[in-house]
């Protein structure tokens, strides 16, 4: 179960995330950024956070605070506070991409955006922070999903700080020659630290549990399971504490980020093994589709480990880092929470819609609110374009690259649509539809019944 306790503002996370990743779609659509502009221009790092803030972790966070109760237990520490956090991650992220704009002087108002993002987004995350590191602390010791989460809490800790140094350094608030130093070689570290750490170790620990529950596999938490997550969170330390400490001490970042990079791949390895292991020891033999789309998006993560390897093999990993960062974002991590996002909100809505009345009156089942065949030409859709729009940029085809994201944007604007039919009832039979008792719930907002 994925627990009784709904969390309320969840699917207004979901609802934020959504757009921002249609916006950041229509956008690569139109030849917006990379590859039409350079990889450090305004535009592309308007783009990269589009994503990573307003889509990705706009998603996790709406996630994490319904799923971190689940996973230890205890119910979430604040029920109030993730709105006040929305708000400030919302007005955050607008004032970071406003000053992007303005430092590429595409934005010509005379206004302190740099600053205000760093205040909103520190304010925004340090909730977050606060409100599920106090949800975990009461459950020590924790369960080994929820450990890979504390990991990736700490990550995103850790991204926020580069991403505040650099947005004070460009935004001439400070010119501290060490701050500077960090601006100058710590951008790969924040987005290790960002798309390794928070957003992919979290997702990690979220799937053990996710993935065995909805295909009911044995819960896993050996041995092998918890050497992925030290080599894991020991692979993380030496990118973002040992790369950190290299800046400062002025030697190469190369030797330590190649330690962090085998220590990862060793992590990848062992996660590959139990997610093999979870999808073979199933009792559900016919499998759902968020199950089954989950295993494209696991695909899209040891496809980019195997990228990473042969680029930098090859010497041009620097060269490919775009397309290695696009296929992490999009052929993993969005193709992950699209998948699970078509299950989670099937589920909560069934859960805030008929929970209530189970017992009492017939019910749907919670597969009843949605209508797979119809969904799966949508998903097959997305990861067809994501793979092709991968290829497009490793072969430097520009065109081919927008044709490709205009197919994603498609795909997503077809599974957004499946999600809003959940969440109105609209796949529910009539006669099963609104028994006594039952309405249609809001669309941006879950009614929680407190027992
Ligand atoms: C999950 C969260 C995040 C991820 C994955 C992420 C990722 C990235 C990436 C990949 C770049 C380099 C992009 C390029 O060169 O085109 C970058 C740069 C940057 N990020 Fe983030 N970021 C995140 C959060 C943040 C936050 C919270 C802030 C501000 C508080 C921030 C501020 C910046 C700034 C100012 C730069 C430009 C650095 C420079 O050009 O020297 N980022 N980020």
């Amino acid at each position: 179960m994925l627990g009784a306790t709904l969390s309320r503002w969840t699917m207004s996370y979901f609802a934020a995330a959504l757009i921002a990743l249609v916006v950041a779609e229509l956008l690569m659509t139109l030849g917006y950024g990379y590859p039409g502009a350079p990889v450090e221009s305004a535009q592309t790092l308007v783009l990269v956070h589009l994503v990573a803030l307003g889509w990705l972790s706009l998603l996790m966070c709406g996630a994490l605070f319904q799923f971190v109760p689940v996973l230890v237990a205890r119910p979430l520490y604040s029920d109030s506070l993730p709105l006040p956090t929305l708000a400030c991650l919302v007005l955050g992220l607008a004032a970071l991409l406003l000053g992007f704009l303005q430092m590429g002087g595409i934005v010509s108002i005379t206004f302190a955006f740099f600053p205000t993002a760093a205040a909103l987004l520190a304010i925004g995350f340090g909730l977050v922070l606060w409100n599920l590191g106090r949800t975990l602390w009461t459950a020590r010791p924790l369960p080994l999903p929820a450990r890979f989460v504390a990991v990736g809490l700490c990550s995103i800790a850790a991204t926020v700080t580069f991403g505040i140094i650099f947005t004070l350094v460009l935004g001439g608030v400070t010119d501290n020659p060490h701050l500077v130093d960090v601006v100058a070689s710590g951008v790969p570290l924040h987005a290790i630290a960002g798309l390794g750490g928070w957003l992919t170790f979290t997702a990690m620990g979220v799937t053990y549990r996710l993935l065995a529950m909805f295909m009911l596999a044995p819960e896993l938490g050996g041995p092998r399971s918890r050497a992925g997550f030290y080599c894991g969170t020991a692979a993380l330390a030496a990118a973002i504490v040992g790369g950190g400490t290299a800046i400062c001490l002025a030697v190469s970042l190369m030797l330590v980020l190649v330690a962090a990079g085998l220590l990862g791949l060793c992590a990848l390895l062992l996660y590959g093994a139990d997610i093999l292991h979870l999808y073979r020891a199933r009792k559900r033999r016919v499998i759902e589709l968020n199950s089954r789309m989950a295993a494209f998006a696991m695909g899209g993560l040891a496809a980019s480990a195997i990228l990473i390897a042969v680029l930098a093999a090859l010497g041009i990993l620097a060269q490919h880092a775009a397309a290695v960062v696009f296929l992490v974002a999009f052929g993993w991590l969005s193709g992950l929470g699209l998948a699970k996002l078509y299950k989670i909100a099937a589920f909560l809505t069934w859960l805030e819609c008929y929970g209530p009345v189970l017992g009492k009156t017939a019910t749907p089942r919670v597969q009843d609110l949605a209508v797979e065949r119809r969904a799966i030409r949508w998903f097959l859709l997305y990861f067809l374009a994501v793979w092709a729009a991968t290829a497009a940029l490793l072969l430097e085809m520009p065109m081919l690259f927008q044709a490709c994201t205009g197919l994603m944007l498609i795909a997503s604007l077809g599974i957004i649509v499946q999600l809003v039919r959940i969440r109105r009832l609209v796949d529910v039979s009539v006669t099963m539809r609104l028994p006594p008792g039952v309405s249609v719930p809001r669309l941006l907002l879950c009614s929680v019944q407190h027992d």
